[in-house]
């Protein structure tokens, strides 16, 4: 959109020269910069002091047609400005521009302006180019051209409808009056031009909103990796990714290890880790896994962040807490196919908890990872109990029931590898699959004390 109004503290009135903003002399000549109340005390007062003297005598025929058209107010300003020639700046015009028009009734130069706006909105929108700058210079160019021009089109205007309406009225009084009627100011001339510039606005706005850019297509072809076996769509990656997750948890039921993990992104060190966690998880339990709700946190062509709830509960096995756990993968296409790439547990929640959820309300597709192999007791045990209750209670069904190791690695030597402030982070802020906050600050404390003595 090229609407630009106002040419006061863009250049000097003085020099031309172009203005800082909110400049208030010029740089250039020193001269105060006007506003745009300057400018109208200036145009007042050229015209007062025209009006005082100066005002030739006896007009002419044509000249006096003129001055009924213009009116009495301004008749000896633009009698002077129109005697000049063509080249004589307006002030008014430059600053109001379409305002200016409308006030002096002017029309077909706004139209032809708007017109050729949208013609320029339709190739700007159809190039997808970004237009801001052309658009600045435009208005200004514009501005600019109004106040060169104004006087020019404003008397070019008069002599069109003196001429017409000299042609239709032949005595001298019906044509003054014809001519005062035609000519003169007009507020609702300015309501008019406002009216045509809300129009083209509407009308731009609707080129940028349906126009397509011819060239946009080309865009996403650069930007999608090679690895890439086709564009997708957010809505085909997202199907992609939930029947990935769907057949993730069926390879858990039917504890499939291979099938589970040809949907994890190999190389990696969670790859192995999960591998190894897995087996330890399918020689122990039979469990039920169902999704409850998935949520894409980011979809790109190349990488997609989904939060996944899901609920795990035992159908076999011994010392499993059911739970509701909150993960999020990260997934990455390798060899063209969707991949789990990292996994994080969010949150876990047990349903032996009191306030459970409701475990028979189930929803669609599924997906699951390894921290659903859950503790076995009490979240947050209550206060009285030593280290070793807490981890009997909290950590063994990870770790083993004397902490040699199962899903998570053996904690027997840990004070060897940690200091008891880093082991403290670990309990409390989770690693890998391990998920965070399964015990209170203290409490971690007690058991990293303990862990390390
Ligand atoms: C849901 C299973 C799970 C539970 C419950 C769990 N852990 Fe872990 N833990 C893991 C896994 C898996 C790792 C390996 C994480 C990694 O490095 O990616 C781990 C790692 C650790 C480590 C670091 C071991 C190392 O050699 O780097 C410590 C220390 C630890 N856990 C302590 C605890 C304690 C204490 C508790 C009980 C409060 C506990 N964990 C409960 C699964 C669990």
């Amino acid at each position: 959109m090229f609407i630009f109004l106002g040419g006061s503290g863009v250049f000097c009135s003085h020099c031309g020269s172009k203005l800082e903003n909110e400049a208030k002399f010029c740089h250039q000549c020193g001269q105060k910069v006007l506003t745009n109340g300057d400018v109208f005390e200036e145009i007042k007062q050229e015209t007062t002091h025209l009006a005082e003297g100066n005002i030739p005598s006896e007009p002419a025929g044509d000249e006096q047609a003129l001055r009924w058209f213009v009116g009495e107010k301004k008749e000896n300003y633009y009698l002077k400005k129109w005697a000049k020639g063509d080249r004589s700046w307006n002030w008014a015009a430059f600053f109001l521009s379409y305002f200016w028009l409308g006030y002096r009734k002017i029309y077909k130069p706004i139209l032809w302006v708007m017109g050729a706006y949208i013609l320029l909105d339709l190739v700007i929108a159809l190039l997808g180019i970004d237009s801001t700058k052309l658009n600045n210079a435009i208005g200004i160019a514009m501005g600019m051209s109004f106040g060169f021009w104004g006087n020019h089109l404003y008397r070019r205007h008069a002599e069109k409808v003196i001429k017409n309406v000299k042609g239709s009225y032949s005595d001298m009084e019906s044509v003054k009056n014809e001519v005062r009627l035609r000519g003169g100011t007009s507020w609702l001339g300015v309501l008019k031009s406002i009216g045509i510039i809300a129009g083209y606005t509407a009308l731009s706005i609707l080129i940028f909103t349906y126009v397509p850019a011819i060239n946009k297509a080309a865009e996403p072809a650069n930007t999608v990796q090679t690895s890439v076996e086709k564009t997708n769509s957010k809505g085909d990656i997202e199907k992609d990714v939930k029947d990935l997750l769907q057949r993730n948890v069926q390879a858990l039921e039917d504890e499939n290890l291979d099938e589970y993990m040809s949907m994890i992104v190999d190389g990696t060190d969670q790859y192995d880790q999960t591998k190894e966690m897995l087996g330890t998880l399918f020689d122990h339990y039979d469990l039920d896994y169902s999704i409850r709700d998935i949520e894409f946190l980011s979809v790109t062509p190349t990488e997609v962040k989904v939060r996944v709830t899901q609920t795990t509960t035992l159908v076999e096995g011994e010392g499993f807490r059911d739970n509701q756990s909150v993960m999020v993968h990260t997934l990455k296409r390798q060899d063209g196919k969707w991949k789990i790439f990292n996994s994080v547990a969010e949150d876990i929640h047990y349903l032996d908890d009191e306030g459970a959820p409701d475990t028979t309300a189930n929803t669609d597709t599924g997906t699951t990872t390894d921290t659903t192999a859950a503790p076995e007791n009490e979240t947050t045990p209550s206060v009285g109990l030593t280290a070793e209750d807490i981890v009997q209670q909290v950590c063994i069904s990870c770790h083993g029931g004397n902490l040699e190791g199962g899903i998570g690695p053996a904690l027997t030597n840990i004070g060897s590898k940690y200091s008891q402030d880093e082991i403290k982070e670990i309990i409390l802020n989770g690693r890998g699959n391990m998920p965070g906050n399964l015990v209170s600050e203290d409490e971690a404390g007690m058991i990293a004390e303990w862990l390390t003595h």
